[in-house]
C-alpha cells in the first residue's frame, strides 16, 4: 500500500504554533526538530487571526519564512487550513457566526471553535482562507499534507440559532419531501405534534418535557451532515487548487456527534487525536479499541495518529503525566494497530493561554528535561521502523458499529438510561483484547463475508435491509452474537412490528416479551456464574432449535433463558439478553471456538499482540502494558521468531518484556509457512 504522504518512514512530529514565539526561536525549533528526528509538523491550526488580520488584509510573509525554514531543515509540513477559530474582526462583523445553545445562549468569542456550522458567513470566510492558503502554498516544497480545519465538533457540535433552524428545515425537506412524510417518520400523531408545514418545525431546543425522539435522531444526523458540509467545502477547494497533496482532518476517536463512516469517505486517509488517560489502568484497552476503529474506517488503510500528548494534558480535573516509557509504549500501540505516523500536540510548550500546562515534545524546561530526552530517544527508535509503514492487518472478527443506532439508543425515556453504547461495547472489546484476537469495526451495511464471527454488542436501531444482510451472512456459515436491546426500532426510531429483536427474530430464534432493567446497585446471577447489571429481558425461544445456553439464576426472571444459540443455515446465531459486563468473555470464548477464531498468540495478562503484514514483511508487535515482567511464547506462525526491529536482536521461542516493554519482530518468512499472513 502506498505511503500516506511523500515523506518516507514513520511520520514523527507534532503541532507547531510558531505565532506564539519570536522568530529567533523558530530557528532553534527547526534545529531541535532535526535533532529529535522529527519529519513533519502541523502548522497553522490556530493562525487565522495572524494570516488574515482584517477582512481584506493578508499577512503571509511570516508564514513564507516559516515554511522555507522548515523545508531548509528537511522538515515536511502538514498545513492546516486554519479555519477552526474565526478571528474577532470576523465575528464582530457577523455576530451570527457565533453558535447558540439549546437554551438560547449565544457562545461568546474568547475561546475557540466559536462558529455555527450553518453560518453562510463562516463558511464563505473559511473557504476563502482555504483557497488563499492553497493558492499560495500548493507548490511549496515543504507541503506534504493538508490538515483541514481541526477536530470538527470539538466544543461545539450543534447550533440552535435561527439560521441553523432554516438549514435543518431544508435538510428535512430533502429527506422527507412532503410534510406527511415527516409527520409519519416523526410519529407526530403522538402528543399532538402534527406539523402543517415545514415552517412550523424548529430544532429540538430546550422544551418542557421529553422531545420527540425521531426529531432528536434527525437532529443528530443533520448536525453531523452540517459539519460535513463545512468540511467538504474546504476539501473541494483543496482538490481544485492542490490536487496532488493528500488531505485529512483529525478525528476524535470514537466520537458520538459525527458519523465517521460517512466522514471517512471524504478523507484521503484517516487521522486521529487520541488522549488516553495515564491515570486509568485500562486506558490502553480503550485506546486499542479506538485505533482499531481508525484502521477500519477506510477499510484497513493505514492511518495517522495526528495528535496525542507527550505526557500530561491540561483539560482533565487531574492531569497525570505519563511515566517514563509510557508515551513510547502507547505510540507503538498505535503503530501496532495500523498507524503510519506518530504525532503529538504539541512541539513546544506554550507559555501563555489555556493550554500552558499541557505537555509538549519540547517542555518548558527545554532540552534538560526528561520529556526532551524521551522525544529524542523515541525519534531515533521510530526511524528504525520505517519498513512497517503500509503494512495492513487482517481480522477474523468484526464488530458492528452504527452511529444511527448509537444516537437512537441514547435518547431519554428509555427503559434504562444506563444503556450507553461505549459502556455496552467495552466489555466485549476488552475480552477480545485480552485474548489477542484482532477485530475490525464495520458499519451495519458492510459485506461481512470475510469474517468468521460478527459481534453486535448493541444494534438498537436496525433497518430491515441491514438485518437481511446479517441474516444472509449467518445463513452462509457465519457466527453472529447479538447483544441486548437490539433490533428494537427501525430507521425512524419506531418499534419494529411485534417488538424486539425485530427483523433478527428469525435468525436468532427468540422474541423479547418484556424488557427487565435491573435497578442501580443490584445484580442478577446467571447459571454460569456471570452477573447481569442494568439490563435483562424476558425472552421466549420461539424456534424449535433455539438452544438455551445460560439462564437467569436469581431475581424475577429466575429459570428463564438469558443466552441462546440457534443454528441458522450453515451458521450460528447467539442472543445475549442481558448486560453481562466482563461476563461476556465466557460467551465469546464459546463463539470464538465455534467459529475457529485464533488469537495472534496466547498472551499473559496485560500483554497485547497484533500483526501487520506488507510487501516488506510480516511484523509481530508484542507490548507489555503491565507493571511486571512478562514472557510470551512464540507459537504457530511465529514459532521461529524473527528480528526485533527495536533492538536488532534475533528473537526465538519467546519474548521477555520488562514493564512497559515492547518488541516489533520482523517474522522470518520461512516460519510463516502455510498461513495466509
Ligand atoms: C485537541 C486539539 C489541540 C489541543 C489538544 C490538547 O486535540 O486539537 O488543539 O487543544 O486537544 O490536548
Amino acid at each position: 500500500m502506498s505511503r500516506l504522504t511523500r515523506v518516507p518512514g514513520v511520520l514523527y512530529g507534532g503541532d507547531y504554533n510558531p505565532e506564539q514565539w519570536p522568530e529567533d526561536v523558530w530557528s532553534e525549533d527547526a534545529e531541535l526538530m532535526r535533532e529529535a528526528g522529527v519529519t513533519m509538523v502541523t502548522v497553522g491550526v490556530f493562525s487565522w487571526a495572524r494570516l488574515q488580520p482584517g477582512p481584506d488584509t493578508w499577512d503571509f510573509a511570516w508564514f513564507d519564512r516559516l515554511l522555507d525554514l522548515l523545508h531548509a531543515h528537511g522538515i515536511a509540513v502538514d498545513l492546516a487550513t486554519a479555519t477552526a477559530s474565526p478571528p474577532a474582526w470576523l465575528v464582530r462583523a457577523h455576530p451570527g457566526i457565533l453558535p447558540v445553545t439549546a437554551d438560547g445562549v449565544r457562545l461568546e468569542f474568547g475561546s475557540r471553535q466559536h462558529y455555527c456550522p450553518s453560518s453562510p458567513e463562516y463558511r464563505a470566510a473559511a473557504v476563502r482562507l482555504t483557497r488563499a492558503l492553497a493558492e499560495r502554498y500548493a507548490h511549496h516544497p515543504a507541503l506534504a499534507l493538508w490538515h483541514i480545519h481541526n477536530e470538527y465538533g470539538d466544543h461545539v457540535t450543534e447550533c440552535f440559532c435561527a439560521r441553523s433552524a432554516d438549514h435543518f428545515r431544508a435538510w428535512l425537506t430533502d429527506r422527507y419531501g412532503t410534510i406527511d412524510g415527516l409527520n409519519h417518520a416523526w410519529g407526530t400523531a403522538f402528543w399532538s405534534q402534527r406539523y402543517g408545514t415545514y415552517d412550523e418545525i424548529e430544532p429540538p431546543r430546550t422544551a418542557p418535557g421529553p422531545v420527540n425522539p425521531t426529531q432528536l435522531l434527525d437532529w443528530r444526523r443533520f448536525c453531523s451532515d452540517a459539519l460535513l458540509e463545512c468540511h467538504r467545502a474546504e476539501r473541494e477547494a483543496l482538490r481544485e487548487l492542490s490536487p496532488d497533496i493528500p488531505a485529512t482532518t483529525n478525528f476524535m476517536s470514537m466520537f458520538k456527534a459525527l458519523d465517521y463512516w460517512k466522514w471517512a469517505e471524504h478523507e484521503d486517509f484517516v487521522s486521529d487525536d487520541a488522549y488516553p488517560d495515564p491515570a486509568d489502568p485500562r486506558a490502553h484497552v480503550n485506546a486499542s479499541l479506538n485505533y482499531d476503529l481508525m484502521r477500519s474506517l477506510k477499510g484497513g488503510r493505514p492511518w495517522l495518529l495526528l495528535e496525542q500528548a507527550p505526557s500530561a494534558v491540561s483539560w482533565r480535573p487531574v492531569n497525570v503525566p505519563k511515566k517514563p516509557g509510557l508515551q513510547r509504549l502507547w505510540s507503538l500501540q498505535a503503530l501496532a494497530r495500523g498507524a503510519d505516523g506518530i504525532m503529538y500536540f504539541q512541539w513546544r510548550a506554550s507559555r501563555a493561554g489555556a493550554e500552558k500546562y499541557h505537555s509538549a515534545l519540547l517542555p518548558h524546561r527545554g532540552t534538560a528535561s526528561r520529556g526532551w530526552r524521551e522525544t529524542v530517544r523515541f525519534g531515533a527508535e521510530l526511524a528504525r521502523l520505517g519498513e512497517v509503514t503500509g503494512a495492513t492487518t487482517r481480522a477474523d472478527v468484526a464488530i458492528v458499529l452504527d452511529w444511527d443506532s448509537w444516537w437512537a439508543l441514547e435518547v431519554d425515556d428509555h427503559p434504562c438510561a444506563r444503556m450507553r453504547w461505549p459502556d455496552l461495547l467495552r466489555p466485549w472489546y476488552a475480552a477480545l483484547h485480552a485474548r489477542a484476537v484482532t477485530a475490525d469495526f464495520v458499519p451495519p451495511r458492510a459485506d461481512l463475508d470475510g469474517y468468521r464471527a460478527v459481534l453486535a454488542p448493541s444494534l438498537h436501531l436496525l433497518r430491515p435491509e441491514n438485518a437481511e444482510r446479517i441474516a444472509a451472512y449467518v445463513h452462509g456459515g457465519g457466527h453472529l452474537v447479538c447483544g441486548p436491546f437490539s433490533g428494537v426500532v427501525d430507521g425512524h426510531d419506531h418499534i419494529h412490528d411485534g417488538g424486539a429483536p425485530g427483523p433478527l427474530r428469525d435468525v436468532l430464534g427468540v422474541s423479547v416479551d418484556e424488557f427487565w432493567p435491573i435497578p442501580d446497585g443490584e445484580a442478577v446471577r446467571l447459571d454460569s456464574g456471570a452477573e447481569a447489571t442494568w439490563w435483562s429481558e424476558w425472552i421466549e425461544p420461539d424456534a424449535p432449535d433455539t438452544e438455551v445456553v445460560d439462564s437467569y439464576a436469581s431475581g424475577q426472571l429466575t429459570g428463564r433463558p438469558a443466552v441462546t444459540r440457534r443454528p441458522y443455515g450453515a451458521g450460528t446465531a447467539w442472543y445475549v439478553s442481558a448486560h453481562l459486563g466482563e461476563g461476556i468473555a465466557a460467551v465469546l470464548d464459546d463463539v470464538l471456538r465455534a467459529a475457529g477464531v485464533r488469537p495472534v498468540l496466547d498472551v499473559p495478562e496485560g500483554v497485547e499482540a497484533t500483526v501487520r503484514s506488507g510487501t516488506q514483511g510480516t511484523y509481530l508487535f508484542v507490548l507489555n502494558h503491565s507493571d511486571h515482567d512478562t514472557r510470551t511464547q512464540l507459537t504457530g506462525p511465529y514459532a521461529d521468531g524473527g528480528t526485533d526491529l527495536l533492538t536488532g536482536a534475533a528473537v526465538r521461542d519467546h519474548i521477555d518484556l520488562r514493564p512497559l516493554g515492547a518488541a516489533v519482530l520482523r517474522i522470518a518468512t520461512d516460519s510463516l509457512g502455510e498461513t495466509d499472513q
